[in-house]
């Protein structure tokens, strides 16, 4: 199922705002949907314990270049939409990713 990863070695352009806007859209009309929070300062996974996190959404973290391809797989497993929302850095994580998308 397909796999979208939101990428820009530039940091601030909105890709996380992106990541959540995408999922939160998808969720509200019934599709499950996992993020793979990418990022070490784990963005993401502060917002759903914020306690806005649809049921629906499920957000995987500690996210490492070693188990990000791992990730990704497990959870297009289970859900029929992945996001992954990456760190604005030109870092080898992203290769994973972008690979697995
Ligand atoms: N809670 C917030 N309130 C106001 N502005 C915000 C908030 N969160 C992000 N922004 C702004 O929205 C824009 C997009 O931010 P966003 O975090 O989506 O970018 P990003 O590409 O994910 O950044 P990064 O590369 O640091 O992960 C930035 O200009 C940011 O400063
Ligand atoms: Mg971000």
């Amino acid at each position: 199922m397909p796999t979208y990863a939101f990428i820009s070695p530039k940091g601030g352009v909105g890709k996380t705002t992106s990541s959540l806007i995408f999922a939160t859209q998808l969720a509200k009309r019934g599709v499950g949907v996992s993020i793979i929070d990418a990022d070490p300062n784990y963005p993401i996974q502060k917002w759903a314990t914020g306690g806005y996190c649809p049921e629906n959404v499920h957000v995987i973290s500690n996210i490492t270049e070693n188990n990000i391809a791992l990730n990704i797989r497990e959870a297009a497993a289970i859900d029929p939409i992945v996001i992954v929302d990456l760190e604005g850095t030109a870092a080898k994580i992203v290769i994973h990713a972008l690979q697995e998308a």
